[in-house]
């Protein structure tokens, strides 16, 4: 039997929607449409909330129609709506939390809240055999930057994050002290392509700590640093760029590496916009210890769309839609801890 779910995801600056399956225990995309402001927002050289907000809402209808006209579903073929609760731009959220809430209420279907930096690591659970439990599981995003232990889903153990900026952060802010456009993740690891990491050699903040934290607003002044009063040459950014790409690197595999090694996990799951950066999956190669396994979703899958909330939904419980408040502070602590159940479950009590 396929189980059907429409996911909603519009945190911050995409509106994406997704039919996504579950058969025999596989989940697969049916379709996935994401508009994206990231343009507009490029020529202010970041995120305007107001902007990104009004962006949501012309196109928060036309994605979800586009998602079911891919599908060749009508709404009646649906078995439940998931939906990004939090966190993220407050704007943004309720135009998503709102449209889902008042579809659960019209076409009569559970709606299942999920919590966006959860809803990014399911994206391993897409179309392959998925991560077993207890994994690690490493968070890297624009405003997140966290290691936590998977117990089951919903049960899961914070370990460890950065204390100050996110590792998306960093790469954002210092890719506009190199004068380079908004996001700056993508441009970074463009640029250090053809930079030497060697030749403007960066710290790497608390590599040593022994903890699990993290700190990179350091690495951010230390670009600032390189920058004053200097006019980079072309190649002197790339080179820049690469270094900055290989302390953020380096820094977030040694750390991850650390949580399973102490915990004795044999796999690693890595989600968020900046598990799309191919040298973190290079140097995870390189590092891993050839017991552990390591998951990195499709760079497509990694940056902000609806089709890892929709599986997320897969393993977590409705609640009423009445009850359902979008929530810009939702933290990895705050989101309700559920017993692990299958969707399946979920409908025959429903
Ligand atoms: O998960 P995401 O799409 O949105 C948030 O939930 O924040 O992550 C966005 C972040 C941005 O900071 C962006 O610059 C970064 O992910 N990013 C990358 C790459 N692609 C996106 N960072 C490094 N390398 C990339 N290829
Ligand atoms: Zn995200």
């Amino acid at each position: 039997m396929h189980q059907v779910i429409l996911g909603i995801e519009t945190s911050c600056d995409e509106t994406s929607a997704a039919i996504v399956t579950q058969k025999e225990g596989s989940i697969q995309i049916v379709s996935n449409i994401i508009a994206s402001s990231a343009l507009l927002q490029a020529k202010y050289g970041g995120v305007i909330p107001d902007q990104a907000a009004r962006e949501q809402l012309k196109s928060i209808i036309p994605v979800i129609t586009e998602a079911l006209d891919q599908a060749k579903l009508k709404p009646t073929d649906l078995d439940a709506i998931a939906i990004t609760q939090g966190p993220g731009l407050i704007g943004s959220l309720l135009i998503g939390v709102e449209t889902a809430k008042a579809f659960s209420l019209i076409w009569d279907k559970p709606l299942i809240p999920i919590n966006h930096l959860i809803g990014h690591f399911y994206a391993n659970w897409i179309d392959q055999t998925p991560p077993q439990f207890p994994c690690i599981g490493l968070l890297v995003s624009g405003g997140h930057t966290d290691i936590i232990l998977f117990k089951d889903h919903g049960v899961y153990e914070y370990l460890g994050g950065t204390r100050d900026d996110a590792a998306g952060e960093c790469f954002d802010k210092s890719a506009r002290l190199l004068g380079l456009p908004y996001p700056g993740g993508p441009q970074i690891a463009t640029r250090s392509k053809t930079g030497d990491p060697k030749k403007f050699p960066l710290p790497l903040p608390m590599a040593d700590s022994g903890d699990l934290d993290f700190s990179f607003s350091g690495l951010k002044t230390a670009v600032a640093n390189l920058v004053q009063n200097r006019q980079l040459s072309d190649r002197e950014v790339s080179d820049i760029a690469a270094s900055l790409q290989e302390s953020i690197c380096q820094i977030l595999v040694k750390k991850t590496i650390l949580a399973a090694k102490s915990n004795d996990i044999e796999q690693i799951i890595v989600s968020g916009g900046v598990a799309a950066n191919q040298r973190l999956q290079e140097v995870f190669r390189q590092h891993l210890p050839s017991n552990i396994q390591l998951f990195i979703p499709p760079p497509n899958l990694c940056t902000d769309n609806a089709a890892p909330i929709a599986a997320a939904a897969f393993f977590h419980q409705p609640t009423n839609p009445l009850d359902i408040q979008a929530n810009p502070n939702l933290s990895l602590n705050q989101w309700k801890k559920l017993p692990p159940t299958l969707l399946s479950g979920i409908i025959l009590r429903l």
